[in-house]
């Protein structure tokens, strides 16, 4: 085993990849939009064209009560500012979340509100009272509502959603 080779580019034939995008975005610069959910609003970063999830900073109201919604996907992500909690389980600034695929809840926000940075594996599923589905939150909606929003300038349309 070579312990050493990835500790120096000279001894290799491998170079470095030449980019024309800036692997950097400045997310302060796009607007928060109104999300799907009263109190909430979003900023999206990127699409997943392969999975229909999405990365998104996440903002929600103090002390919202988010409706019951599902994760067809896992969601991870980190709580930038304030926290929130499902029941007796509470997250707060700095904490890594984790929601697996398949679940269900109804999370609380803190009373600081609540920032956080997301990354969405599948899309979202809103209920209606009865149980039926109301809506899907996928990758494609997300990017229509940053379209809409002015605010996916930064985001390559995927070639299959002409
Ligand atoms: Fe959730």
């Amino acid at each position: 085993m070579q312990v050493n080779q990835f500790k120096s580019s000279e001894s290799t034939t491998v170079t470095a990849t030449a980019t024309t995008k800036s692997a950097f975005f400045d997310a302060s610069k796009l607007p928060w939009a109104d999300w799907v959910m009263p109190g909430t609003w979003f900023k999206l970063l990127n699409v997943n064209p392969i999975t229909g999830g999405f990365t998104m900073l996440l903002k929600v109201e103090a002390s919202n009560e988010a409706p019951v919604h599902g994760h067809l996907g896992a969601v991870e992500g980190i709580i930038l500012e304030g926290g929130f909690s499902y029941d007796e389980d509470h997250g707060y600034t700095g904490n890594y979340v984790y929601e697996g695929a398949g679940i269900r809840h109804e999370p609380n926000t803190h009373a600081g509100g609540l920032v956080m940075f997301a990354v969405v594996h599948g899309p979202l599923c809103g209920y209606n009272g009865d149980g039926s589905v109301a809506g899907i939150v996928d990758a494609r909606k997300m990017y229509d509502m940053a379209v809409a929003a002015g605010a996916a300038d930064h985001i390559e349309k995927p070639a299959h959603w002409e």
